[in-house]
């Protein structure tokens, strides 16, 4: 049996990443660790919480003594890192808490595995799932690839690309068989609406304004976040030690485009009047050091290992105007707050 630790397993890509990987591997066990932050909420895992190859575990990867403890109790195979502050706004409002997660809390993981995996280098893996935005930003044209050079603008993807960086060195300096992906923007359900997509449909649906930073001109590269768990499990899998994979839907889409679209998917399904949900587009005061644009040449990843992403857009972003409809409770608890008691309710003296 295999023992993986995946962090941050309740926030948005982990709890698909835990699902497919509890799922399709029976003979796993899949250990989520996450602190529960605003983020995280254990109501996305609900369909697996009781199957027999998982355990949840409420830690902060921050605090070094428990992860060595954790690390000394359990010896895992591999760790899958996805725990992350991972809202840009966030960062420019208060960058110190992505440099304590997002870069000490990964360098107290690798220090974890390079201390209790010694003399096991070549069975173990360290993957590290990690943004485009390292590269920078795109002009209007070009792509990234893996020789992109890092060039971080934001708060946040400055602490993505030192704990990229660090990734890399423990590799290179202690010889940790490391994994690294950059992935472009996701999409899908239980994604929290404070991100682009699932605020807009929370707000059409509330009749509450849409607000677009600047002029609407920025261009990200969706991808559907199932696409984004499989290709983690390829990349998991298959990769050799020391890669790294870009991860991307060749989808870009200059946001004004994109919440039209939503708008347009949204007055059919809540039988509003064609151009009824886009009166709520509200241009607000734009981000600072907003990136003009993102793309993913993922060529390596196709040619490699195989991956291709499974889902059109329109299709995808139908899919998860539906899910936010048919998951009313889900988005209330979240909106109000109340899917902070679920660990209490579920999990407390288990
Ligand atoms: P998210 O914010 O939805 O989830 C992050 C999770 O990490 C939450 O469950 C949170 O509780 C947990 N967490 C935060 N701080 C922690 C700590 N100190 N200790 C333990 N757990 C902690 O994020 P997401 O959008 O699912 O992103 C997951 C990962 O994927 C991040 O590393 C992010 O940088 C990366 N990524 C995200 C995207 C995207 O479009 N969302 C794209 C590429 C890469
Ligand atoms: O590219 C990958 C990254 O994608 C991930 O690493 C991040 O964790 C993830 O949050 C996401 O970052 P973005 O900043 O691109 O996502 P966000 O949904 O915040 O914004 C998408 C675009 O929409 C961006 O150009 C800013 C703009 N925007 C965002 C919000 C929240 C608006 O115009 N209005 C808004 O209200």
């Amino acid at each position: 049996m295999r023992k993986i630790l995946i962090t941050g397993g309740a926030g948005f890509i982990g709890s698909h990443v835990v699902r497919k990987f509890v799922n399709k591997y029976p003979d796993y066990a899949i250990v989520n660790l996450d602190k529960l932050t605003y983020a995280g909420n254990l109501a996305n895992l609900t369909d697996i919480e009781d199957k027999p190859n998982y355990t949840f575990i409420k830690a902060d990867i921050t605090d070094a003594i428990e992860i060595n403890e954790l690390f000394k109790r359990e010896n895992f195979d591999a760790v899958i890192h996805l725990a992350a502050e991972s809202h840009v706004d966030r960062s420019i409002t208060d960058p110190s808490a992505f440099v304590m997660t997002n870069v000490i809390g990964t360098v107290n993981l690798l220090n974890a595995a390079r201390e209790y995996w010694k003399g096991k280098y070549d069975e173990k893996r360290f993957y590290h799932v990690s943004t485009d935005e390292v590269y920078g930003a795109l002009g209007e044209s070009g792509m990234f690839t893996e020789t992109t050079a890092y060039d971080p603008h934001s708060p946040y993807s400055a602490s993505k690309a030192s704990s990229d960086h660090f990734v890399r060195a423990y590799h290179d300096t202690y010889g940790l068989d490391i994994v690294i992906s950059n992935c472009s923007n996701n999409y899908g359900s239980h994604h929290f609406p404070e991100k682009l997509i699932p605020l807009a449909i929370n707000n059409i649906k509330n009749n509450k304004p849409v607000p677009v930073y600047g002029k609407g001109e920025n261009v990200r590269d969706w991808l559907w976040v199932e696409d984004h768990a499989r290709a983690i499990d390829v990349i998991f899998h298959q990769a050799k030690s020391g890669q790294t994979y870009n991860i991307g839907g060749h989808n870009e889409w200059k946001n004004i485009d994109l919440i039209h679209l939503l708008c347009s998917i949204m007055d059919k399904k809540l039988g509003r009047d064609p151009g009824e949900s886009a009166k709520l587009i509200t241009f607000v005061v734009d981000r600072a050091g907003h990136d003009l644009r993102y793309a993913i040449d993922s060529a390596k990843l196709q040619n490699e290992l195989d991956w291709v992403p499974s889902l059109q857009f329109e299709e995808g972003l139908e899919k998860t105007v539906a899910w936010y409809l048919d998951n009313e409770e889900w988005l209330t608890n979240v909106t109000t707050g109340n899917y902070q008691a679920y660990y209490d309710k579920q999990y407390k003296g288990r």
